[in-house]
C-alpha cells in the first residue's frame, strides 16, 4: 500500500507508545493497543482525522530511559509486542492513507546493546572502537570536564576495560563514536530496514551529539550560570566541544542518502537551539543537509511565554529565514520531554488558543498524544516516579512523568487505557479530560482539533501557503495572513484575557474559533471583537475557499 506524499500530511501524532493503549492487561501500552486504537486517530467520521503517526522508540531495551537506551534497533521490545504486530500496523494505517514515522537513536545505544558488551569486553575487539572510550589522565582522573545532560559527569569508569566511556545522557546510555565508519554503516543498515519495510519517516533524536571535538577539549565555562546550588551543573559549561562539530551535518547527510534511495520518505531531526551558533545557521544548516528529505524541529514554542509578541517574534524570525519552496517548517508545541501545553500557558482556554495558532501556521505541524483532549500534566508522587532522570539529575522536579501519563479515552477505573493498575497514575480531571465525553461535545477541545485538522487536511494553503505577520509590535494580538495563488487566510490571535477589538484586512467569513460553536461577528468594517484568549481562522470573501 503507498504511502501519503508528506506535502499532503495535515500533521504528525506523537504517540508515547506506553501510554496510548494497552492490550494484553499488563499496565503498559503495546503495539496491538495502538492497532485497537487506530480508527480514533483516522478513518472513521469522529476520527480526530491526522495523516501520519511517530512512535516514541519502540526497539528492545533495558528501559533505563523509557525506550531511549536501544539494545537492538532492529527488534521491537517484547513489552510493545512483536516485528509482526508492527508490520499489521503499518499495513492497517497504510491502508487508512496514514504515515508512520519511528525514533531512531542514533547517538547512543544502551549499556546492555550487544555491540557495547563487546566493546567493553577489552581494547582489543573487533567492536573496540564502537563506543568513545578515553583512558584516565595519569593521576587517575576524568578525560576531560564534559558533562552529562542528565547530571554529574558525562565519563563513566569502566573496571572490566579499565578505561572511561562517554554517555551525554544515563550512564546506561554510553554515546556511539561516529567517527568510526563501520558504526555508520551499522546504523545505515538499520535505517534500510526500518525502510525496506515500508516506514514512512524518522524522528532523529538528539544529533548534535553525533560529531564531538576528536581533540576532546575541555569545554569552557558558562559565565551566565550563577546557580552553583542546583543539583545538575549541566547548565554551567558552554557545549562548545562536546556537540555540535565540523561533521554533523555531513553524517547526518549520509541518514539522507539512505532515505533519499526510496520513495517519499523523511527524517526529522531533534535539535535544540546551541549557544555557539546563531539560530539561522543552525536552522539552514539542518536543512541545507538536504531539504527535500530532511528538516529541523522548531522547538521555539516549547519554551515562548504566553503573550503575542513572543510567538510572532519567533515565528516570523522563522518563517523569514526558510525558503517557502524548498523548507518545510515543523512546528513542535510539545512532547514528551516537556510539560503539556495546558499546564505550561496557563489554562484551557490558552491551549486553545496554541492549538488555533499551530495548526494554521505552515508546514508539518506535530501534535503530542493527549494535547487534543487538553490533557494536563498529571501529578506524580515521588514514590511513583519512573523517570530515571530525575533521580540522576538528583531533581524530582525535573521528572518527565507528569506529561507522559496514560491516555484517557473514558471516564471510570484506568480510564478505558487498561484492565490494570497503569504503569503511571491517571489524572485527577479524568471526568472532563476524556475522548468519549469530548467527542460528544461540540465545544470540546476535541472538536476544536478534529475541525482545525479537517480544515488543514482540505485546504493546502494551511500546510503550504506563504506566511506574513502583520500588526503592531507590543499588540496583545498576533495577526497574521496566509497565501496560496489567489486563496488568502488570515488568522487573527487575542493574547489577553480582555476583549480586543481587530481590523481584518480583508473583509471574510470565519473557517474556525477557538470554541468551535460560537463564532463571534465580523462587522461590515472588518471589525471583530475577539473574547479572552480568543483566536479566528477567516477566509478572504473574494477569494473563498473550495
Ligand atoms: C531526547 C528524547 O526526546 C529524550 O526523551 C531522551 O531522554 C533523550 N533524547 C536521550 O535519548
Ligand atoms: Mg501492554
Amino acid at each position: 500500500m503507498a504511502s501519503k506524499p508528506w506535502r499532503d500530511v495535515n500533521a504528525i501524532y506523537q504517540i508515547y507508545p506506553r501510554s496510548f493503549q494497552d492490550s494484553d492487561g499488563d499496565g503498559v501500552g503495546d503495539l496491538r493497543g495502538v492497532i485497537q486504537r487506530l480508527d480514533y486517530i483516522k478513518g472513521q467520521k469522529h476520527s480526530l482525522g491526522i495523516d501520519a503517526i511517530w512512535f516514541s522508540p519502540i526497539f528492545a531495551s533495558p528501559m533505563a530511559d523509557m525506550g531511549y537506551d536501544v539494545s537492538d534497533y532492529c527488534a521491537i521490545d517484547p513489552l510493545f509486542g512483536t516485528l509482526d504486530d508492527f508490520k499489521q500496523l503499518l499495513e492497517k494505517a497504510h491502508a487508512l492513507d496514514m504515515n508512520v514515522m519511528l525514533d531512531f537513536v542514533p547517538n547512543h545505544t544502551s549499556d546492555q546493546h550487544p555491540w557495547f558488551i563487546e566493546s567493553r569486553s577489552s581494547k582489543h575487539n573487533p567492536k573496540k572502537d564502537y563506543y568513545v572510550w578515553r583512558d584516565a589522565k595519569p593521576d587517575g582522573s576524568l578525560p576531560n570536564n564534559w558533562l552529562s545532560i542528565f547530571g554529574g559527569p558525562a565519563w563513566e569508569w569502566d573496571d572490566e576495560r579499565k578505561q572511561y566511556y562517554l554517555h551525554t545522557f544515563l550512564k546506561e546510555q554510553p554515546d556511539l563514536n561516529w567517527d568510526n565508519p563501520m558504526v555508520r554503516d551499522e546504523m545505515k543498515r538499520v535505517l534500510r530496514f526500518w525502510m525496506d519495510l515500508g516506514v514512512d519517516g524518522i524522528r532523529a533524536d538528539a544529533v548534535r551529539w553525533i560529531s564531538k571535538d576528536p581533540q576532546f577539549r575541555d569545554n569552557p565555562k558558562n559565565k551566565n550560570w550563577h546557580d552553583l546550588d542546583a543539583p545538575n551543573q549541566f547548565g554551567s559549561q558552554i557545549h562548545k566541544y562536546s556537540r555540535f562539530w565540523k561533521n554533523l551535518f555531513p553524517y547526518l547527510r549520509e541518514m539522507t542518502d539512505i532515505l533519499a534511495e526510496y520513495h517519499n520518505r523523511i527524517i526529522i531531526f531533534e535539535d535544540y537551539p546551541d549557544d555557539n551558533y546563531s539560530t539561522k545557521e543552525q536552522y539552514l544548516g539542518f536543512y541545507n543537509v538536504n531539504p527535500s528529505i530532511g528538516m529541523p524541529f522548531n522547538f521555539e514554542g516549547l519554551w515562548t511565554e504566553f503573550y503575542a509578541d513572543g510567538f510572532r517574534r519567533f515565528v516570523t524570525e522563522f518563517q523569514g529565514m526558510l525558503d517557502p519552496e524548498l523548507h518545510r517548517p515543523v512546528y513542535c508545541f510539545s512532547n514528551h520531554d516537556q510539560p503539556r501545553i495546558a499546564s505550561r500557558m496557563g489554562g484551557e482556554e490558552q491551549a486553545r488558543l496554541v492549538a488555533l495558532m499551530q495548526l494554521t501556521l505552515p508546514g508539518l505541524p506535530t501534535v503530542y498524544y493527549g494535547d487534543e483532549i487538553g490533557m494536563p500534566n498529571t501529578p506524580v508522587a515521588p514514590d511513583q516516579i519512573r523517570d530515571l532522570s530525575a533521580f540522576s539529575s538528583g531533581d524530582f522536579a525535573v521528572s518527565r512523568d507528569p506529561e507522559r501519563t496514560p491516555m484517557q479515552w473514558q471516564r471510570g477505573q484506568h480510564a478505558g487505557f487498561s484492565d490494570t493498575q497503569p504503569w503511571l497514575p491517571i489524572g485527577p480531571s479524568l471526568a472532563k479530560h476524556n475522548v468519549e465525553t469530548q467527542s460528544h461535545e461540540p465545544d470540546s477541545m476535541l472538536s476544536l482539533y478534529r475541525r482545525l485538522l479537517k480544515l488543514r487536511a482540505k485546504h493546502e494553503i494551511l500546510r503550504r501557503g506563504t506566511y506574513e505577520a502583520f500588526g503592531e509590535i507590543e499588540s496583545d494580538i498576533f495577526v497574521y495572513s496566509r497565501w496560496l495563488d489567489d486563496q488568502h487566510v488570515f488568522v487573527a490571535l487575542n493574547f489577553s484575557a480582555t476583549v480586543q477589538e481587530v481590523t481584518l484586512p480583508h473583509l471574510g467569513r470565519i473557517l474556525c474559533c477557538t470554541h468551535p460553536v460560537d463564532y463571534p461577528d465580523i462587522d461590515e468594517q472588518g471589525m471583530v471583537r475577539l473574547r479572552p484568549f480568543e483566536g479566528v481562522l477567516v477566509e478572504c470573501q473574494e477569494h473563498s475557499l473550495r
